[in-house]
């Protein structure tokens, strides 16, 4: 089978929009995907994604609104600010994620902490065909690792026909892990946000990407 490539998404999760701005603008032409992260959208609010869309008319731009309710207005306004994807928790109602997905190009699902390939299913049956599995920040720094269980549910979403994005404090080293997997997108934000030479973090991650995946 011949597998794509996957996406490097860069995540932006700074606390003021001037800083997220300084990066993306440092590294949009090395990454595929923008993300406006949850800590930035919580902090300064949707309007950032607009400042993301003009900056990058060409690129998917993703709100990571971790929404779990009113998934109709949250969609609506992202996708009025310039979003093409938005993200909603897992625990959301299916009902949230539907009448997201009427208002914007795609919904993701973020799956933190309980959920089951029941429920996988089921969004599946409901036209939601994208998932991020996600070390959270938390756990990792609770002493969380990546590891083969990992690897082994991100292989059968993968097989159920979800569209598998990958993300949690993510480096060189932990990308190889997924080496083989039919990965659509690996989502990064401290390694290269946080990185002495962000545009070099992020270039060296993609090639990473390209080296495994060609
Ligand atoms: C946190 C997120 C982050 O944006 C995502 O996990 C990437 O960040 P990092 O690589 O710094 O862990 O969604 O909830």
């Amino acid at each position: 089978m011949i597998m794509a490539i996957p996406n490097l998404q860069v995540a932006l999760d700074h606390s003021n929009t001037a800083d997220a701005v300084a990066a993306a603008v440092s590294v949009g032409a090395e990454v595929d995907i923008v993300e406006a992260g949850t800590v930035l959208m919580c902090e300064v609010g949707s309007e950032v994604v607009q400042i993301l869309r003009k900056l990058f008319p060409d690129k998917p731009i993703v709100a990571d609104t971790k929404c779990a309710d009113a998934g109709t207005t949250i969609a609506r306004n992202c996708k009025n600010q310039g979003a093409d994807i938005m993200t909603c928790i897992c625990a959301a109602e299916v009902a949230t994620m539907t009448s997201a997905a009427k208002e914007i190009d795609h919904i993701q699902v973020e799956l933190y902490g309980d959920w089951t390939f029941e429920q996988a299913q089921e969004w599946l049956d409901n036209g939601i065909e994208q998932v991020v599995y996600h070390q959270s920040r938390d756990a990792l720094l609770a002493g969380v690792t990546w590891g083969e269980k990992d690897l082994e549910k991100v292989k059968k979403l993968v097989d159920m026909g979800f569209k598998v994005s990958v993300t949690g404090g993510l480096n060189l080293e932990t990308i190889e892990l997924f080496e083989g997997v039919d990965v659509y997108t690996f989502i990064a934000g401290r390694a290269i946000t946080e990185a002495d030479d962000p545009a070099a973090a992020a270039k060296e991650l993609k090639d990473k990407i390209k080296e495994l995946w060609a």
